[in-house]
This record gives C-alpha cells, structure tokens and sequence, in this order.
C-alpha cells in the first residue's frame, strides 16, 4: 500500500500541473493526473500546492559562537524547520583552528546523532591548513568529498575566530577544483572591518546600530570580489553566502559575466528587515537583528528581489543562527561587538518569501520552488535525492496553502529563541501538511506547529562533488 496525494497541483522549478502523487516506502514513484487510488491511503490535497519539501542550505545548529551557543540544538531546529516546510538543512561543521577536519566531522556527527528530525548534511568550514603547505588539511579534504561533505566554508571575516588570509583561500580553491568541490565564501572584508570597529567602540559607539554601521557594504564587495576574483585564477566554482546588499552584486554579477564560476544566496531577512525599520539607533531592543554581513539600507532590497528574478542570485536561505535576546545578546550589552551575532528564521522562511516574493508579484511559485527547493538540491549535489516532485526522488513533500493566513510570533514558534524577527506579521500561504520521506511530519491544521515524527529520525546525505552544478 502507498500513499496517494490527490487532487492538488504539483509544482515544480519546471512547471506545474493538475497532478497526483504516489508515495510508495520513501519515494515518489508515480506523478500523474488521475491515479487509481485502490489500495492506496490517500491524502486530499483540493486546494493545495504540492510542492517539494524546502532545502535550507545555512544554519547553525548547536554552533559554539561569540562566547555563547547557538540556542537551536539539531532537535528542535530540525523540528522547527520541518514546521515551516524545510524537510533537509544543510549545517555547517567548523574545524578547530589547531585541530583536523575530522575532528570537526565527529563532533558535529555526534551534535545530530539521535537528535536530526529531518535529514541533513554539513558543509565543512577549514579554518587552519596544517602540514608543510597544508598538505595534512587538503589531503584531509578528499577524505571529506568521499565521505559525501562536497562544500568547504571560508570565512573572511571574524579575526582570530574564524577568519583565513588569502593563502589558505587559494590553496583550498586550488584543492576544491581538483576534487570538483564547492567554496562557499562569507564575504567580508573582516581586517578593515575590526579597525572600524574598534574605532567606533573607542568613540562610545557601543549601541547594537553601530554594529550595522561598522561592516560597510563596501566590506562585503570588496570581499566578494575578492573571493570570486581568487576562484576563477584557479578554476573553482565558489558560492556566496548570504550576499546582503547592491554593492556586492554588482561585484558577483560583473564576475558572472566575465564567465567566473560564481553562484550567491541571500537570505529572508536581507529582503525583507532594514536598518531603517528595525535598527533605527533607538534601543538596546535592536540587538535581535545583530547578525552578519548586518542588516542594509532599505534601498538595497528591490536590487536584490531584481538579482532573485534574473537569476544572478540562485539561492534564498537563512543562516539561521539563533541566540535568546535576554540572556544571550545580553553578552553584548555595552559593547556590541559582543553580541552573539546570528537571528533565527528557519521556521519563517518559505512563508515569507512566498508572501513578499509570490504575493507580491515579485517571483512565481515555480522560481520559488527552484530558489528554495531545487536550486539548493542541484548546487549542493543531492538533485538526485531531493529538491523536486519527481519519480525515484525522496518524497520530501509539502502540501501548501496559498491563502491561509497565519501570524509569526515568538509564542507560537518552534525555534528556541525568545523572539521572533518578525514578531507579529501576517503572511499569506503557509506549510499545511510535510512529509519527511513519505512519512507524515507535521500536520499544521490537526496539530499546529508540532512535529509529529520520531526524534533522531533524520538521516546524514552524502552529496555529489558536482562543483555548484556550473559547467
Ligand atoms: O551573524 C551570523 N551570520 N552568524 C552566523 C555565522 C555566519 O557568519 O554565518
Ligand atoms: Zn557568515
Ligand atoms: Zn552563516
């Protein structure tokens, strides 16, 4: 016996159709109009979107961070994403600068061991090469592609944390492109920016508005030029993450055109939140919206809705990063380069670009299929397991409905933070039923915002060295 998904329209990056779906164990195995529901259970979805379940391919579970720990554990941010329709994350595994890369691999395997709720992966951030030239640490990377971790992070921001100088990012880029990976760049310039910041900081500018006034967008162009311009010397295909502002497309889309293997995400909150609306200078309040690259100027919003449409930026997620506002931003009081930066917003994601991109005319359901579902399935090598309603593929499905309403809020959320970034907005479109490889996880009209599968259920997938999907 399977299970029939009746009566809805399936829609994918490709288009959509009047179509059932059969689920039978893990898998769609059938997608067609009028399927024969005998000995099937079937699922009426009159009314609804059949859409493939949501790819998040940035967050930070359980992630140590600005002297604190990133409040979402894989359990509940697991569960919080699958309440709002992301059914595979993608997190990200940070090496110790004097430690090994599988050092980092064990401990974040163990972090989601008995806790992933939905399935995942890692990228592996590399923060020190070791070995005459980094050969212990590049030699270490093809261990990781074999394992299935086909993306390394490179964080150019956050000195003496994080941060890497150019040598390492070539050597890595060099080492990607042999092995067919993938770059994922934090795009900051974070030298210039701690000057600046220690400028401020020395001038009483302690504030949580000054953090967003500390990291320039021209910081982030300048970055983003350089990591894209390093890449193409080398011949590796490089990801942008969470690229915020005009400024730093203009840099990507110059190089894109130049035929630089470049592909870039923005997240929910660059589209939506300003620092005109939400970090006005005015209260200690503003610490929610401290994450980085910071929140722009309004005007940066409609470049970056334009770069969604034109396809220059292939990715929506969240660097979902989440720390409570009464204990943990408070780190940070008097001195906002202490304040642990990250927001929460795996929960919000699909709902509010469906209601400021869908809604809003700006995308159609099918391009916001492919920036939250596809896109991130193909880029990161798992378009054979996920990302589409398609035979053979993994039933990851999301039954949505385009005109229920619903409210955000902070009380009704999953996510462990003690707010929410948008507090009290309503969205039009929301997650009604999500299916975790065939298997019913969330019911949000029977039991709204509960996850209803078992604890731990969730399952490692190794991807593809594919190299971003970029010929
Ligand atoms: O503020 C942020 N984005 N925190 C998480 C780490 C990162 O840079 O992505
Ligand atoms: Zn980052
Ligand atoms: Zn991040």
């Amino acid at each position: 016996m399977g299970m029939l998904i009746k009566n809805g329209t399936v829609v994918n990056a490709t288009g959509s159709e009047r179509a059932d779906v059969l689920i039978e164990g893990e898998r769609i195995s059938v997608v067609g109009a009028g399927l024969d529901e005998i000995g099937h259970k079937v699922v009426d979805a009159t009314g609804l979107l059949v859409m493939p379940g949501g790819i998040d391919m940035h967050t930070h579970l359980d992630m140590p961070f600005g002297g604190t720990t990133s409040a979402d554990d894989y359990t509940t941010g697991t569960q919080a994403a699958a309440v709002g329709g992301t059914t595979t994350v993608i997190d990200f595994a940070l090496q110790n600068q004097s430690s090994t890369l599988q050092d980092a691999l064990d401990t974040w395997l163990k972090k989601s061991d008995n806790k992933a709720c939905i399935d995942f992966s890692l990228h592996m951030a590399v923060t020190n090469l070791h070995g005459k030239n980094g050969e212990e640490t590049l030699r270490e990377m093809e261990a990781m592609v074999k394992f299935g971790i086909t993306s390394f992070k490179l964080f150019m921001a956050y000195p003496n944390v994080l941060m890497i100088n150019d040598e390492l990012m070539f050597r890595v880029m060099q080492k990607s492109a042999e092995l067919n990976a993938l770059c994922c760049i934090h795009a900051e310039n974070g030298s210039a920016i701690d000057i600046v910041v220690a400028q401020m900081l020395a001038e009483g500018k302690t504030e949580p508005h000054y953090h967003a006034l500390s990291r320039s967008s021209k910081a982030e162009a300048e970055a983003t030029h350089r990591a894209i311009a390093l890449a193409d010397m080398c011949g590796a295909a490089v990801y942008i993450v969470h690229l915020s502002n005009e400024y730093a497309l203009d840099e990507l889309k110059f190089m894109q055109q130049r035929g630089a293997r470049a592909l870039a995400e923005t997240c929910t909150q660059y589209l939506v939140l300003s620092i005109e609306d939400q970090m006005p200078g005015k209260s200690w309040e503003e610490a929610k919206f401290v994450f980085t690259p910071p929140l722009r100027e309004k005007r940066h919003q409609e470049p970056l809705w334009g770069a969604l449409c034109d396809g220059s930026l292939a990715v929506v997620s969240t660097d979902h990063c989440p720390f409570r506002f009464a204990d943990q931003k408070e780190l940070g009081r008097g001195d906002f380069s202490k304040i642990p930066n990250g927001g929460p917003g795996v929960e919000n994601r699909l709902q509010i670009l469906w209601h400021f991109g869908v809604n809003a005319g700006r995308i159609s359901p099918e391009r916001f299929v492919e920036l939250c579902c596809t896109n991130p399935a193909k880029i990161f090598g798992m378009g054979k397991k996920k990302g589409s309603i398609a035979p053979g593929l993994d039933a990851d499905i999301l039954l949505w409905d385009p005109k229920v309403e619903y409210i955000i809020s902070a009380a009704t959320q999953c996510m462990a933070t003690d707010y929410n970034m948008f507090e009290g907005w309503t969205v039009r479109g929301n997650a009604v039923k999500v299916f975790s490889r065939g298997q019913l996880v969330v019911d949000n009209t029977a039991q709204p915002g509960k996850f209803l599968g078992e604890t731990g259920r969730g399952r490692f997938i190794k991807r593809e060295a594919n190299a971003g999907g970029l010929a």
